[in-house]
């Protein structure tokens, strides 16, 4: 478990461990015999990139129906036929979602209870933010904070009890794996203080940072998070694809046409490819079991979090995070759903 690797983080967050990661890890096939058959799997974000990449892997591994969850219903539409041709005898839905809207996250919740099962979402969308502080009108947060963090914290907690629900005896229990980045090794979380907060000023934006912060709570929240889900009911893990070239994650334009030319050159020549960034999420959602219940898995392993987690420090701030996570979505009734988990 990630909660066990302390000595080994201050090593996973250097540069050379980066470059360790990206060049000489040879990514993990998946076990042979593997067969998702009678399987059905949430991925979102998955018009693009590496979502879509996912989505073919499970269907190569036989899933039976895959539900593309995206926000734009012509996008969704354009990779799921390109799914169908290549794989004709899965089922392959298009569901609409838009992480920045609270309505649209519990219309989707609602409508994943009419599926029969679900043995694994993958929450994969995710994005840098605009070049300039954007905030999203009905819930005051910045874009991108809005969408990597706190909506996604919602659909997680929601979703949990449908899952639970969902899970077939004698199968393994569901999965939930939330995408995260390894970028968020490299930021930092302003103590003490309320957390939440620091997102929502427009003071020191920079797209990169707040995304790489937004990251870096994924990581509490899901280890705080797994604390109060029994593993045998759900299990939920973080999955880092690595730094992959050739996806639509793009610059927010807040760079300069210099530094815009040498992300991209250094994305070409270090980045992954998106079958193999896509193929750390099917590790993580299929290979990957309980042992995997609240860790980080990266290069198709259970690996250390960032260094400031095994702190004193880090710990408050999770725990502050929680607190101050489940206010925000009270609206919601996200306490009670977490308590009843218990049960
Ligand atoms: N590429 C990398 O090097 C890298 C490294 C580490 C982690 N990641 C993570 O991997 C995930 C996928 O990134 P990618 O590289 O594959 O980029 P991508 O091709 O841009 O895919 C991102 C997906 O998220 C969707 N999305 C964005 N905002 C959304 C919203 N408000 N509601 C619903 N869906 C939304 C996008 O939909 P639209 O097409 O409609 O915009 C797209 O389908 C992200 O979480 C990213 O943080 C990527």
């Amino acid at each position: 478990m990630s909660s066990q690797l302390a000595n080994e983080a201050p090593f996973e967050e250097s540069v050379l461990a980066f470059f360790y990661r990206q060049w000489l890890v040879r990514r993990k096939p998946v076990p042979a015999g593997t067969d998702l058959s009678s399987q059905v799997a949430i991925v979102t974000g998955s018009n693009s990139g590496l979502g879509l990449e996912a989505g073919r892997q499970l269907l190569q591994l036989g899933l039976s129906h895959l539900i593309l969850a995206v926000r734009s219903q012509s996008r969704g539409d354009k990779a799921a036929e390109g799914l169908r041709k290549e794989f004709p005898n899965a089922d392959v839905s298009v569901w609409l979602l838009d992480m920045s809207s609270y309505d649209s996250i519990t219309t989707f919740v609602e409508r994943c209870k009419s599926l029969p099962k679900i043995n694994m979402v993958i929450l994969n969308a995710g994005l840098k933010g605009a070049a300039v502080f954007t905030t999203v009108e009905s819930t005051g947060h910045e874009y991108s904070f809005q969408v990597n963090y706190i909506s996604t914290a919602l659909l997680t907690i929601l979703l949990l009890p449908v899952l639970k629900s969902k899970r077939v005896a004698e199968s393994k229990q569901p999965t939930l794996t939330v995408v995260t980045s390894d970028s968020a090794f490299w930021t930092s979380i302003e103590t003490p203080g309320p957390i939440l907060a620091q997102l929502d000023k427009a003071e020191d934006y920079t797209a990169m940072s707040w995304y790489q912060k937004a990251k870096l709570l994924q990581y509490f929240f899901i280890s705080k998070l797994a604390a109060e889900v029994n593993s045998d009911d759900v299990i939920v893990n973080l999955a880092n694809p690595g730094l992959c070239r050739g996806t639509a994650f793009e610059n927010a334009g807040d760079w300069s046409v210099i530094t815009t030319l040498m992300f991209d050159t250094f994305k070409r020549m270090n980045g992954r490819s998106v079958a193999t960034g896509a193929s750390t999420y099917v590790d993580a959602a299929v290979v990957k079991g309980v042992e995997s219940h609240g860790s980080y898995v990266s290069e198709w392993a259970i690996r250390p979090y960032p260094k400031i987690l095994y702190t004193d420090v880090g710990a408050q701030i999770r725990e502050r995070l929680w607190e101050e996570t489940m206010e925000d979505l009270s609206f919601a009734g996200v306490s009670k759903v977490i308590e009843q988990l218990k049960r």
